[in-house]
């Protein structure tokens, strides 16, 4: 206990995983004594989560640590040809653009954002974590369970036991981060609920290593749906084969009952399972483990309970459709350790870590009724590939989808409205950018009136500087001729007043009220030079008018027109950040 007091950290964290190593490394980097434990010996042991959205990445950029976790991922050009089809070696029925690679929608994600997304399996993603937080100060305890806590107004006491050793002991933290997975015991004790339903339905996955090269490599994708009898049932009723390290290295899911119990994981038939999604009867394959997962559809209401905040999985359960689980826990992370390292260090008082269930909780109601959705939107073009009362389902309706005649047209043309909705899994730019929040830490343009989207919300990104969106990205040119983003001329940690040229009365209030956490950014000026009048185009609001960025580089605050003068300006920006 060097630094003040009674406390060994200002914030425990319980749990490596996406949520817990992304809110240690935020922490970390904004200078915040953090420690995280973790009950096993190191993080992800399976490759889990992998599909890495926008706006994740666009925490990881901010976080600095972008380029390291691109370097390690399949590249995102390699993400979408999605291919729904007999097998990898048969007979193809359609394919799908996915993930915003396909040439309706590429300009969508180019223009919403500097990152495209990225694939990046979860055991791969959670050292990148922890490596870059440990070095930046955040303290890991690995083989360390987490037991139980109790709080009272200062701080919150810790049980733990080393698990070499059975030891148990207390340490002593001012807030206490459950980032403990979906079997959250912090969750539990903080008396925090779940709404919804647990393990409607189940999966198997095999993690495999064959090499798919001559199948694959021509149409790359990360997903491949099997359309057959007899390897694939359950809800989403396909088989699927999704590369992990292309083409060498795969896992293999199926569908099965829960209430039947667990499924065959004898390797033969295993083997049998996946040569059959395979197409290849002859495959050579090695086995690296087995698993199953279950379908949850819950979320919690209230996030946090007085020092206690819970992320990520604990706090929202879904399955993996629509890709959303890791990239929401990242985002949990980056919202909650911003306001926690402003609170610790006196910038703020506690009232700001009560927009943080505010602010999450929507959004993982929202990601868990999508996520759900997404498998059950597999129904349509199950009806497509399927006639039910046949003796082979499939390869009866897959026959009357072929057929010239009046059925194979309705089911054709049934088939392009089904592959039309999988947008919503599969290119839904919006729910993964489209967040607003609504929180006292957002204070509304009283001018702006209610927003109303343009577009679909969840396929199309609405970039707006409406308080409660992220800031809109745009290039700009930067001081050594690069393209750098608005994104990269915020964040990090601190607030941003963000004005034109001719908001001078903004620039002089921010350096009149002086405070360590704010910056100012004038875009337009050399080294965020608006070259490209992009910003301009964007910006909704007058040369001379103003943003307050938050760290998470959500809009805090707009003033759409110039200030009088320098002390109006100053009035006003006072009272938006005593407001904040
Ligand atoms: P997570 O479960 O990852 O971590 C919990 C941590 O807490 C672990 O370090 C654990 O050891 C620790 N812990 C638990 N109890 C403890 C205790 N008592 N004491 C100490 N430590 C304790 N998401 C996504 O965004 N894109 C995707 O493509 C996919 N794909 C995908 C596929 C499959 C098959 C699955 C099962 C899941 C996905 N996901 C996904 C979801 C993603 O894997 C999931 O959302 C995150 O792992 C959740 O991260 P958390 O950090 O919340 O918990």
């Amino acid at each position: 206990m060097t630094r003040n007091d009674e406390f060994h950290t200002d914030v425990l964290v319980v749990g490596s995983g996406p949520m817990g190593a992304t809110t240690a490394l935020a922490l970390a980097t904004y200078g915040v004594r953090v420690l995280v434990v973790n009950r096993y010996n190191w993080t992800a042991n399976t490759p889990r989560a992998h599909i890495t959205n926008q706006r994740a990445v666009e925490v990881l950029r901010d976080l600095g640590i972008e380029e390291e976790t691109r370097r390690d991922a399949t590249p995102w050009e390699w993400m979408g040809d999605t291919l729904f089809t007999t097998s990898l070696a048969g007979p193809e029925i359609a394919r799908l653009r996915t993930w915003g690679t396909g040439d309706e929608r590429v300009g969508d994600y180019l223009q919403g954002s500097p990152c495209g997304m990225l694939d990046l399996p979860q055991n791969k993603m959670e050292p990148i974590l922890v490596k870059n937080a440990a070095e930046r100060g955040a303290v890991f305890r690995f083989n360390t369970e987490y037991l139980g806590h109790t709080q009272d107004a200062q701080g919150v006491t810790v049980r733990l036991r080393e698990v070499a050793t059975g030891r148990e002991y207390t340490v002593r933290a001012r807030y206490l981060v459950g980032a403990d997975g979906a079997r959250s015991k912090v969750m539990e004790d903080a008396g925090l609920q779940l709404e919804g339903q647990l393990a409607r339905a189940a999966t198997a996955y095999v993690l495999f290593n064959a090499d798919l090269t001559r199948y694959a490599a021509h149409r790359p994708s990360i997903l491949y749906w099997i359309v057959t009898s007899n390897a694939a049932f359950g809800e989403i009723g396909l088989g699927l084969l999704r590369a992990i390290t292309p083409w060498k290295q795969w896992i293999a899911g199926w569908g099965f009952d829960p209430s039947q119990g667990e499924p065959d994981f004898s390797p033969e038939e295993v083997k049998r399972k996946i040569r059959i999604l395979v197409g290849d009867p002859d495959l050579a394959i090695d086995i690296e483990t087995t698993s199953v997962w279950y379908v949850n559809q819950a979320h919690a209401p209230v996030y946090s309970s007085g020092r206690v905040f819970c992320g990520g999985d604990a706090v929202h359960r879904h399955p993996p459709s629509s890709g959303l689980g890791s990239n929401t826990c990242m985002q949990d992370a980056f919202n909650l350790a911003w306001k926690l390292a402003y609170v610790v260090k006196g910038y703020a008082g506690e009232g700001l870590l009560q927009t943080y269930t505010e602010e999450r909780a929507p959004v993982g109601a929202q990601i868990v009724a999508r996520a759900n959705q997404s498998r059950v939107e597999y129904a349509p073009l199950n009806q497509c590939f399927r006639d039910p009362g046949a003796a082979d389902p499939v390869a009866a309706g897959l026959a009357k989808l072929a057929e010239p005649g009046a059925e194979g047209v309705a089911r054709r043309t049934a088939l392009a409205d089904a592959l039309q909705l999988k947008n919503y899994e599969f290119n839904a730019q919006g729910v993964e950018l489209n967040q607003r929040c609504t929180s006292s830490a957002v204070l509304p343009d009283p001018g702006a009136g209610e927003e109303t989207f343009q577009r679909d919300p969840q396929l199309y990104l609405q970039a707006t500087t409406r308080p409660g969106a992220k800031i809109p990205h745009a290039w700009l040119v930067g001081s050594d001729g690069r393209r750098i983003s608005t994104l990269d001329v915020v964040g990090k940690g601190q607030f941003s007043l963000v004005t034109g040229v001719a908001g001078t009365a903004w620039v002089e209030a921010a350096q009149a009220l002086n405070r360590p956490y704010l910056r100012t950014v004038v875009i337009g000026a050399p080294g965020a030079q608006d070259a490209y009048y992009s910003w301009h185009r964007q910006r909704e609001i007058d040369e001379a008018g103003a943003l307050l960025v938050r760290p998470d580089g959500v809009i805090a605050w707009r003033q759409p027109c110039a200030a009088d003068n320098a002390a109006q300006a100053q009035s006003q920006l006072q009272a938006a950040l005593a407001a904040l």
